[in-house]
């Protein structure tokens, strides 16, 4: 089935008749699934109202290269960057060959240039426009610049001609940039994620904690939402950008993070418990800032509950993924953790290793489960991340 779940779209118009189309290509997109940001040309603008293409996509409408108030919210390069897909429909016989020279003269062909998302272009146009030669050469160009051409149809047109130039129908092209995206098995599926460090109240001001940057957790959560998974992340304390597209909870303490992942345990298919929880909280945190009394002070501790151990012992639980993070006798360890805590996978980090790891930004990791042990060769943890979720994806999800 064709699905856009979680997938971020520009929509660029240029001035053809059929931007009048436009905002149905924005509804089409969001039906599948898709956040759209439309970008209208000066020419866009004359055939079709930025109230309609606002009020449809739910975002304001860039038009403006020079807009010092939109770069200061999202430029150029944030669009350019933001964008799984850029669809240029319609594409007019004048933005096509500003395309094929790399002009930079307005916002739609700016981003164009910046970006490194996949760019399809649904021309439309006259059908002797359409049949030049010049216009040939120009999508021949373009095609061989990887771009996708979305064929228009044939038909009657808006000047009276019958020949091909039409816009493809808004339908099609929703459904072209749908087939983009390989549909995973995790499309749709609920998937609850914890990351980064906990953090335990000794007084007012000061705390117990450990070095989880949570980039590997929200690495996770970004191969997830590609997934097409409905994504939501516990968060503790990070040092990494959130990813905005997943559901997100802050908590401090292990205890906050135990009470939020029991609140949306129920509806998850999936749970990965990668963040780094405090085993002991202080038996006390005392009310007021301690004074320095003494030359040494004993802080007494008390065990955190076991937040991954506790869901694996629910009655009905969804798969449970563990994380392991150890210095000596890796496997034989982490094996030990996947029997113990009950889970139905570990992903095992080497934090003894340097350059992986916790704080790091490549990992090395073996994925274990009842019956595989396989190793994931050292790569950015983006890379990790999306193998340990298509793994994932084919030992658990493959069948259901
Ligand atoms: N974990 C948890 N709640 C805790 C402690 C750990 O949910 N109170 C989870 C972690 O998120 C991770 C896994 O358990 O997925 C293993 O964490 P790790 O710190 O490696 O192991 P521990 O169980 O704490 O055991 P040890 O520290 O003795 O290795």
């Amino acid at each position: 089935m064709s699905d856009l779940t979680n997938k971020r779209i520009v929509l660029g118009v240029s001035g053809s008749i059929a931007a009048y189309k436009s905002p149905d290509i924005v509804r089409r997109l969001q039906d599948l699934g898709a956040e759209v940001r439309v970008i209208v040309t000066n020419g866009g603008r004359e055939f079709v109202s930025e109230r309609s293409l606002q009020t449809i996509s739910k975002n304001k409408v860039h038009d403006n290269l020079w807009d010092k108030e939109a770069e200061l919210a999202m430029g150029h390069i944030e669009l350019a960057k933001w964008a799984d897909v850029i669809i240029i429909a319609p594409a007019s016989a004048n933005t096509i060959a500003k395309l094929c020279h790399g002009r930079a003269d307005d916002l739609l062909s700016t981003v164009i240039l910046a970006t490194e998302a996949k760019i399809m272009i649904a021309p439309a146009m006259n059908q002797h426009m359409f049949a030049s030669s010049a216009m040939k050469d120009n999508l021949q160009l373009l095609r061989k610049r990887g771009m996708l051409i979305i064929e228009p149809g044939f038909g009657e047109q808006a000047c009276g001609d019958i020949g091909e130039g039409r816009l493809a129908e808004p339908s099609e092209i929703a459904k072209q940039a749908a087939d983009l995206f390989t549909s995973s098995v995790l499309s749709g599926k609920n998937i609850l994620i914890t990351l980064g460090g906990t953090k335990e109240s000794i007084d007012p001001v000061r705390f117990i904690s450990n070095h989880s940057s949570g980039k590997m957790g929200m690495a996770l959560a970004h191969a997830c939402i590609q997934a097409g998974a409905k994504t939501t992340l516990i968060v503790g304390s990070i040092s990494v950008n959130i990813e905005k597209r997943a559901e997100i909870i802050h908590v401090v303490s292990a205890d906050d993070m135990y009470k939020a992942v029991m609140k949306k345990i129920k509806s998850q298919d999936l749970f990965i418990s990668c963040a780094a929880v405090a085993d002991f909280k202080p038996k006390t945190t005392n009310k007021h800032k301690i004074k320095k009394t003494d030359h040494s002070m004993t802080i007494k501790l008390t065990e955190n509950k076991d937040i991954l151990a506790s869901v694996c012992q629910l009655e009905t639980r969804p798969i449970c993924v563990g994380f392991a993070a150890e210095t000596e006798n890796h496997i034989e360890n982490a094996k030990i953790k996947l029997k113990n805590k009950m889970c139905d996978a570990i992903v095992l980090n080497d934090v003894s290793k340097t350059g992986i790891g916790l704080n790091s930004n490549d990992n090395e990791v073996h994925l274990i489960t009842k019956n595989l042990s396989e190793k994931i060769e050292k790569n950015t943890k983006q890379i990790i991340a999306e193998k340990i979720i298509d793994k994932l994806a084919n030992n658990f999800f493959q069948s259901s």
